[in-house]
C-alpha cells in the first residue's frame, strides 16, 4: 500500500457531493443576559474543487464560523458533514479530518514557531504523524519550490529572517504537508503589501489545481474575494444574509447589505456611478441583534414589517439566495 502521508485521502462521495456541509452551526459566547451570537444558525457547502469567498465587516463572525469548521472551538449548536460524514462523536474522528481541512491565518507571523526553522516549521507535521526523516525534507523541498521559495535559500531560515509575504508562503506550504482537501483561509492576504497580496492570491490560484484543493476564503475585502472565489457568502451579525455565484451576486446584489457592501470599496473605476447608498454606521452589537431583519436599521429600502419578521433566504436565481423581504415578493 503506498505511504498514506504521501497521498491525500481519496474522495469518498464523488463529485455531486460537497466537501464541506455545515449545518445550523452557532456559537453564542458569553453568560446569560450578555451572550454573544457571534454565529447564529449558519448553514452552507463548500464544493469539491470551488473556492467559497465569506465577505462582511469585522465582528460579523468570520473567524468564529472558521474556528467551528476546524474544531477549535466548540459549536452551541449545529453540525459540521465532511464528505458525507458526521465530523465528531458517532461519526469521523477529529483526528481523520484534521488531517484533510488546514487553515491559514492573517498574522503570519504569530503562526509560526519563531523558534524553528522554516524547513522544521514545514515538516513538523508530516514528521508528527510518522513520515521518515528522508521522505519529510524531500516533501519540505517539494513543498518549499511549489510556494515559490528556493529550498535551498530559504529552508534553514527563522521567520523573523523573512517578509511577510514570504511568512505566508510559508504557512500555506505548512498547510499543504498532510496533503489536505480543503483549505480554509482566515484573511491571509490582508496584512501584506497590494503588490504581495497580488502574487500570493495568484499562488493560491495555481496550488488549488495543482493540489487538486477546494478553498474557504474569508476576506472583509470584496475585491479580493472577487478575484478568487467562486461563489461568496455573506455574513451580517452571525448570519447568512446572500449567498451566490461571485458573478451574479457581484453584478446583481439582491440584499441591501450587500449591495451597500459593494458601494462602499474603492472603486476601481473612478466613472462608475452606483446607485446604492454606501454603508453608514456601524454594526449594531451583537449581544443585542436589532428584532426581525438584524440589517434593518442600516438599511436603505427598509420596509414597514422589516423589523418584525425575520426573511428567510430566498431564491434569487439559480443558486442564488438572499434574506430580504424584497426577494421572492411578487
Ligand atoms: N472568545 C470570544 N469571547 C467572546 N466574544 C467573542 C469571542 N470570539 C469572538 N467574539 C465575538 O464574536 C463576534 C464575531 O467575532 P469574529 O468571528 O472574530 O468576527 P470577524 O472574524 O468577522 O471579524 C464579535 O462580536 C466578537 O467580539
Ligand atoms: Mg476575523
Amino acid at each position: 500500500m503506498a505511504d498514506p502521508l504521501l497521498d491525500p485521502v481519496p474522495d469518498l462521495g464523488g463529485p455531486a457531493q460537497p466537501l464541506l456541509l455545515v449545518q445550523n452551526l452557532s456559537r453564542h459566547f458569553g453568560k446569560k443576559g450578555s451572550v454573544v451570537r457571534a454565529v447564529d444558525g449558519v448553514s452552507f457547502a463548500v464544493k469539491k474543487g470551488e473556492t467559497l469567498g465569506i465577505v462582511g465587516e469585522s465582528g460579523c463572525g468570520k473567524s468564529t464560523t472558521s474556528r467551528l469548521i476546524m474544531g477549535l472551538i466548540e459549536p452551541s449548536g449545529g453540525e459540521v458533514i465532511f464528505d458525507g460524514e458526521h465530523v465528531g462523536p458517532g461519526g469521523m474522528p477529529l483526528s481523520v479530518y484534521r488531517r484533510q481541512v488546514q487553515m491559514v491565518f492573517q498574522d503570519s507571523y504569530a503562526s509560526l514557531n519563531p523558534r524553528l526553522t522554516i524547513g522544521e516549521s514545514i515538516g513538523f507535521a508530516p514528521r508528527v504523524h510518522g513520515l521518515s526523516r528522508e521522505a519529510t525534507d524531500a516533501r519540505v523541498r517539494d513543498l518549499l519550490a511549489a510556494v515559490g521559495l528556493a529550498p535551498d535559500q530559504f529552508a534553514r531560515r527563522y521567520p523573523h529572517e523573512l517578509s511577510g509575504g514570504q511568512r505566508q508562503r510559508v504557512n500555506i506550504a505548512r498547510a499543504l504537508a498532510l496533503r489536505p482537501r480543503l483549505i480554509i483561509l482566515d484573511e491571509p492576504v490582508s496584512a501584506l503589501d497590494k503588490s504581495v497580496e497580488a502574487q500570493v492570491l495568484n499562488l493560491l490560484v495555481d496550488l488549488k489545481a495543482e493540489f487538486d484543493l477546494s478553498y474557504l476564503f474569508i476576506s472583509h475585502d470584496l475585491n479580493v474575494v472577487q478575484f478568487i472565489a467562486d461563489r461568496v457568502l455573506v455574513m451580517y451579525l452571525g448570519q447568512v444574509v446572500e449567498i451566490g455565484p461571485v458573478e451574479a451576486l457581484y453584478r446583481e446584489a439582491a440584499h441591501p447589505y450587500t449591495a451597500a457592501l459593494l458601494a462602499s470599496r474603492p472603486s476601481m473605476d473612478p466613472d462608475l456611478r452606483r446607485t446604492t447608498p454606501p454603508l453608514t454606521g456601524d454594526p449594531p452589537n451583537p449581544v443585542n441583534p436589532p428584532s426581525g431583519c438584524r440589517f434593518h436599521p442600516r438599511c436603505a429600502v427598509v420596509q414597514r414589517g422589516c423589523d418584525i419578521h425575520v426573511p428567510p433566504l430566498a431564491d434569487v436565481s439559480s443558486g442564488h439566495l438572499a434574506a430580504c423581504v424584497r426577494v421572492g415578493a411578487a
